[in-house]
This record gives structure tokens, sequence and C-alpha cells, in this order.
């Protein structure tokens, strides 16, 4: 539970304070909102995983708070509190696409099983998050930072790319953290279908039948479910882009049925006749190495392909020369301004420590020790001890982790015992074992289902 957050919005003072408490003596951080405005303000920086509005609020109201939220981000689940009187409001707020209500008086325990659900709820629509991205909010290929050779040649390739009216699918390929979904919206945002689409779709490992109907959508009576007929994912990107992230994971009969939407360029929804023609730009992503997919039959070959006519391929950072200080200096700025610290330099046995080291973790890595480094310090200067990096330098040859694995060793068997170490050192917690591979505790939770290593 620990880490989830909670959005509460009441203008009842007492009430959202006792469910405050309450939820955080339950491992929920809280945070109140009086106001729907206000509720909007904090939803960016809060990213909460569940929130609680009031159904009546002043100024704005609660349903439209719910709307607004939906707009910002359709996976956020929303529970609506109601006073006596108000319940009709309630049920169209479900109708509106609320997870639930909850009567007013609360029961703090209902309210805390609730969070449980809702949060339980999210992480499975998780597994196939997709959210469709203003284009102002995404930034162009400007914002990535590097000079490098390496990453120029990258970054001027996609500009070639993004410049192109037609393009074929774009595969990028890199190890984890390298910035591959970054770039991809960075493709998007800086060519002509910046105001179109973005919809991104994360293709773990889901039941075939759910991931076929989340990508081509259905009709009425197709099954059981199916109430009324759904565009997928593929038409909802009409006219822009659609990232298939994770491509490697895709289950073989939906890679058949993808790649027969992208040679026809229509689809057909499940329990439909009908082709609907589509105009989607496709860019996809993998940290797997593909070929060794389709020479173990877990991919398509054709469908390979398809994708691989433009291959983008991001260099690890440990690649990427001095870019390692280029980003520090970037991710110093936010963070200090994040935290409201004044750490304005690094080091110099700091720097030489981050030009040795290899950088597993890549970017991602190198912002997460950026980050716990600018929360530490104490003064102007960021110095070595404040990096706690996570994983011996190469030269290190007391322990074999560090190290490349054996000859013909795979790199995802090496990911998945250095996943295993990392698990096991915290104790089986997993918010430590993240922090100390210097992933996001979603990525974790992802590739320890991915190698089975969950439960
Ligand atoms: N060149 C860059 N300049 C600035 N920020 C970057 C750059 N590359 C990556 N980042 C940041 O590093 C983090 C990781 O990047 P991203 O999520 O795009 O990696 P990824 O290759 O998609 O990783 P994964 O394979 O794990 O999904 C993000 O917060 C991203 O904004
Ligand atoms: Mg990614």
């Amino acid at each position: 539970m620990s880490g989830s957050t909670v959005l509460i919005v009441d203008d009842e003072h007492t009430l959202a304070r006792s469910a405050k408490a309450f939820l955080a003596d339950h491992g929920y951080e809280a945070e109140v909102a009086s106001t729907g405005e206000q509720a909007l303000e904090l939803l960016e920086r809060l990213q909460p995983d569940v929130v609680f509005a009031d159904v009546r609020l002043p100024g704005m109201s609660g349903l439209d708070l719910l709307k607004r939220i939906r707009d910002f981000d359709p996976v956020i689940p929303v529970i609506m509190v109601t006073a006596y009187g108000s319940i009709e409001g309630a049920v169209e707020a479900v109708k509106l696409g609320a997870f639930d209500y909850v009567k007013k008086p609360v029961d703090l325990e209902e309210l805390k099983l609730l969070a449980d659900r809702a949060r339980e709820n999210r992480l499975l629509k998780q597994e196939l998050s997709y959210y469709r991205r203003r284009a102002t909010r995404d930034v162009g290929l400007e914002g990535l930072v590097g000079e490098s050779p390496a990453i120029r040649a990258v970054l001027e390739r996609a500009r070639q790319i993004a410049a192109l009216d037609e393009t074929p699918p774009v595969l990028l390929t890199g190890e984890t953290g390298t910035g591959k979904g970054l770039l991809a919206h960075a493709i998007h945002a800086s060519g002509s279908r910046a105001v179109k689409a973005f919809i991104e779709v994360n293709c773990t490992a889901l039941p075939a039948t759910l991931m076929e109907a989340e990508l081509f959508g259905y009709e009425r009576g197709a099954f059981t479910d199916a109430k009324e007929s759904k565009p997928g994912l593929v038409e909802a990107a009409e006219g822009g882009f659609l990232f298939l992230d994770e491509i490697g994971d895709v289950d073989l009969s939906v890679q058949g049925k993808l790649l027969r939407a992208i040679e026809e360029r229509a689809v057909r929804r499940v329990g439909s006749v009908r082709e609907r023609k589509i105009d989607v730009h496709i860019i996809a992503a993998t940290n797997r190495d593909l070929e060794r997919e389709v020479r173990q039959e877990r991919f398509r070959k054709d469908l390979y392909f398809r994708l691989a006519v433009i291959v983008l391929h991001v260099p690890p950072l440990r690649e990427r020369g001095a870019d390692v200080l280029l980003l520090s200096e970037r991710f110093l700025r936010a963070f200090n301004a994040k935290y409201g610290k004044a750490v304005r330099e690094i080091s110099a046995p700091a720097r030489d420590l981050m030009r040795a080291y290899p950088w597993p973790g890549n970017v991602r890595e190198l912002s997460h020790v950026i980050e716990r480094a600018v929360l530490w310090s104490r003064g102007p200067t960021l110095d070595v001890e404040h990096l706690s990096l996570t994983s011996p330098l190469p030269s290190d040859a007391s322990t074999d982790h560090g190290a490349l694995p054996p000859q013909g060793g795979d790199l995802a068997g090496w990911e998945k015992s250095m996943i295993e170490q990392a698990m096991r050192e915290a104790g089986g917690n997993q918010t430590k074992a993240a922090q100390r591979l210097g992933i996001s505790r979603d990525t974790l939770r992802y590739r320890l289902k991915k190698f089975g290593l969950a439960g």
C-alpha cells in the first residue's frame, strides 16, 4: 500500500482531516483540497492514485471536477462522496465514469477499503495503460538533452522522420531508461501531427482477447460484457500517432492482427465485418532483442520486418560521453526547484565518478540518483557521498555484478538475476528494491511479472 497517494476534495474540514489521518495511518499519502479548482492545481504535482470528491463543492461542482479529472487522466479512479439528498448526483457521476460513491456520514474503514479497491483496479488498468497526452505537454526534440555524436545521430534521424508526412512504422530500440518513450513523444510533438492524438499503449502481458478488444475495439454484443460498441485505440489515434510500447510483449495471436492493420491500413472491430480505414503513424519500442525473439519464434518475423524498416537505436548512457554531465545539470536544476534547494555545482570527483559509472538504468537511473543527491545534500556542492551509486564500477573486482555477464549469457537473464538480488537485499520490499535499481516501482512490478518473479 505504501507510496499510494490519495487526494480528498471536500470543503468539510473536519471530515477531510480525519479521512486524511486515517488513510495516512494505513500507508497512504493523503492530501486535501477544499475546492475543485484547488484539486485541479494539485493534480499534476500529486499524480494521485485515487481521488475522493464531494459531489457538492463550493464553486466548481463535483461532477465538473470529475469531467476535468477524466480529461487530465482517464484512468485515475474518482470516488464521489455524497451527503443525504445528493444521491442522484452520485449516480450521474458513476455514469460519467466515477469509480464508485460513498454516502455521508462516511465510515472511515469503508473509505479505506474503497481506496484499496480503486487502487487495485487502477493497477490492473495500468497493465494496459493508455492516455492521450495533450500536445502542449509534450516537448519537441529540443527537449532531449545531449550533444554526444551518438545521441546527435539519433536526434538527426528523428528530426527527418518527424518532418515526413507519411512514414513507415518506426522501431525504437535500446536499454531500459535510455529515453525511448521520450523520443517517441518528441517525434510526435515536432511534426505536423503534433496537434493530433498520441495514443500510448503499454503492451505488457495482457490476455490476448482483452488486448485485441482494446486495440481494435468491439461491436455491441461481441462478447458478454460488450453492452455498447467501442472504438479501439488504433481508431482513437486517427490522424496522429499510436505508440506501441514494449511491443515485444504482444501476444502472438494479436501480432498477426496488428500486422494486418498496419499493412491494410484498416481495422476491424471484434464482432464486426466492417473494415474501417485508418490513417495512423506507428512507433513501437522495445528493450528486448527482437531479432532473437524472432529466432525463438516468440515474435512474428513478418511483423518484425514490417516494424524494422526504420530502426532508431537509442544508445546507452555510458556510450554518450559527457552527456551524463549535461543531463545531471538539467536534473539538478529541476530537483532544486522541486525541493527548494540550491545545489549549484557538482564536485570534480563526483563528476569523474559519474563519467566512469556504467549506468545500467541509464538516464532514468541518473535522474533518480540526482534527485536523491539533491534531497540529501546540505551545501551548494554535490559530492561523491551524495551520489550513493547503487552498482559497483566495472573496475570493482570484488563482486561479479557490475561486470558483463559470462560469454553467451543473455541480458534478460542477467537483468532477472539483478532484480532477484535487489529484491533479496530489500527483504522483498518493492519500493526499496526499485530505488536500489534506479527504476520506478511500476517498472519493477512489471518486470517482476515479466520474469515470473511476482507473488
Ligand atoms: N535525452 C534526454 N534528455 C532529458 N531527459 C531524458 C533523456 N532521455 C531520457 N530522459 C528521461 O529519462 C527517463 C527515462 O526515459 P524513458 O522513459 O523515455 O526511457 P525508456 O527508454 O522508454 O525506458 P523503458 O525501456 O524502461 O521504458 C524519463 O524521465 C525521461 O524524461
Ligand atoms: Mg518506455
